[in-house]
């Protein structure tokens, strides 16, 4: 039978370099976490949050799953959001995206992939309310890449719209939302400039985002 006794022995490993380089650095941690982040991304393995932005344990709070959609009645998504909105009162909600998404890619195709397809038939709605923008583009991996812009800017103004989101601002809790994709080819994050920290900010954004991606080239 095919064993995960390697993966035990790196985490020995592990844990005892984390420990040898920062005594107590477990213990501390088990008291509290108190992240300042929330990301919300692709289950992609390519991109592991903390490594991406090269966050120890404990400084991010992580919410994946395939193409990083938020649904409002996704209520894994919107239990995670609360927790940390909540309760770890995190500064800040990022939704990452990455090019050459397969989730995205897939939405884009007539093929089936069986019951993931239900999933993403939420990326489907996203490229059919910008079917426009995504056909003035002929080749087929641009029109994955924009779309998977589209979509981190769709799902940070369905977070802007959650009721976990909405009370925060009118109660004056300061978070913020962001969207970001990330570059499989070269590691880097890119901030897409849709940042926003109010209901009336978030109202202002979204028409001024999709309306940017008019003469979007890769
Ligand atoms: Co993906």
């Amino acid at each position: 039978m095919p064993s995960i006794e390697h993966l035990l022995e790196r985490n020995r490993a592990w844990a005892a370099a984390v420990e040898a380089s920062r005594p107590g650095f477990f213990r501390r941690l088990a008291a509290q976490q108190t992240p300042k982040y929330l990301w919300i991304g692709c289950a992609d393995s390519r991109v592991p949050a903390n490594e991406v932005i090269d966050l120890d344990p404990g400084e991010v709070f992580v919410h994946r799953n395939v193409a990083n959609v938020v649904v409002h009645t996704d209520f894994n998504c919107l239990a995670v959001l609360q927790y940390a909105v909540d309760v770890l009162k995190v500064e800040h909600v990022m939704v990452v995206g990455h090019y050459g998404c397969g989730g995205i890619k897939a939405a884009l195709e007539d093929s089936a992939h069986g019951l993931i397809d239900n999933w993403l038939a939420h990326v489907q709605d996203v490229a059919s309310r910008h079917a426009a923008l995504l056909d003035r583009l002929a080749s087929r991996d641009d029109k994955a890449d924009l779309l998977c812009e589209l979509n981190v800017v769709e799902q940070v103004a369905n977070l802007a719209r959650t009721t976990i989101v909405q009370d925060a601002w009118r109660r004056g809790h300061p978070v913020e939302l962001h969207g970001l994709i990330y570059g499989l080819v070269d590691g880097r994050l890119k901030d897409l400039g849709i940042g926003v920290a109010s209901a009336a900010e978030a109202a202002q954004r979204y028409p001024a985002a999709i309306e940017a991606k008019r003469g979007w080239k890769r």
